[in-house]
């Protein structure tokens, strides 16, 4: 199952969409640019349906060969020109189609959300053993999670995407988690981008909520183990 999630419009992202457009069109005439920017946005969603399609294929086979799914479900994007222009500025770099190439490596983005902890681990091992696939970072969350009690494990990857005059080696950011993960990061999300303040009073109940899950995750892990031992 993909849910392919189109990003809300607000009216400041117009204001960035816009202000963002007009910067990248700088370098070149209107139609040159807005052509650049659509090869450019077909190469990460080419790459992020190549790599949705390789982990519902592992996730297929599992299901052949196990009997058993480790994917819940995923979740795919490709950045808008908004949100690729805010993180732009925020990094301090140049305001390019070149540079957003080179500097932002989540413009394609996937998240694979899977029923339990030892599941990410297998999944990402499947896949990073794929000849095609290269890795260029990883922060596991799930080992070390942030101070604020979130956790994932969190993959950067390059792809092939073959065009037709030549191949690009494209970046696909991929964070895996389960789903009591994707329960706490979305909730909190969403909290903190409703009312910040208030968030920050709440980060000791949201530490301890993620530790609770935490903890749950791992009773639920040892159920399942012990079925299997049965
Ligand atoms: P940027 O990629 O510039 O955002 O910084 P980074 O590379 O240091 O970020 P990181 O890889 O740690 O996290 C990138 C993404 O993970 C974010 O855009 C979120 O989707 C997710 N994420 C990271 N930290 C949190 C968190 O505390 N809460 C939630 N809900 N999501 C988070
Ligand atoms: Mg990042």
């Amino acid at each position: 199952m993909i849910l392919e999630r189109r990003q809300r419009i607000e009216i400041p992202d117009m204001e960035e969409r816009s202000e963002g457009l007009l910067q990248f069109m700088q370098q070149d005439n209107p139609r040159n640019g807005m052509k650049k920017l659509a090869e450019l946005m077909h190469l990460y969603n080419a790459a992020m349906k190549e790599v949705n399609t390789k982990l519902e294929a592992l996730d297929e086979e599992l299901m052949i060969c196990r009997t058993y799914n480790p994917i819940h479900h995923l979740e795919c994007r490709v950045k808008g020109v908004a949100s690729i222009y805010k993180k732009m500025k925020k990094y301090g770099v140049d305001v390019s189609l070149d540079s957003a190439r080179e500097s932002i490596l989540d413009i394609a983005g996937i998240r694979v959300i899977c029923n339990f902890v030892d599941d990410i681990y297998t999944v990402e091992r499947l896949l990073l053993k794929q000849p095609d696939i290269t890795l260029l970072n990883r922060k596991d969350y799930i080992v070390e999670p942030k101070e604020n009690g979130y956790r994932s494990l969190h993959i950067i990857i390059k792809v092939p995407v073959y065009l037709s005059s030549k191949i690009e080696y494209v970046p696909v950011e991929i964070q895996m988690r389960t789903i009591a993960m994707d329960y706490w990061a979305s909730l909190e999300h969403m909290m903190r981008y409703k009312n910040s303040a208030d968030t920050q009073n709440h980060s000791a109940m949201l530490l301890e909520c993620a530790n609770a899950l935490a903890t749950t995750e791992a009773n639920m892990q040892a159920i399942r183990e012990g079925i299997e031992k049965e």
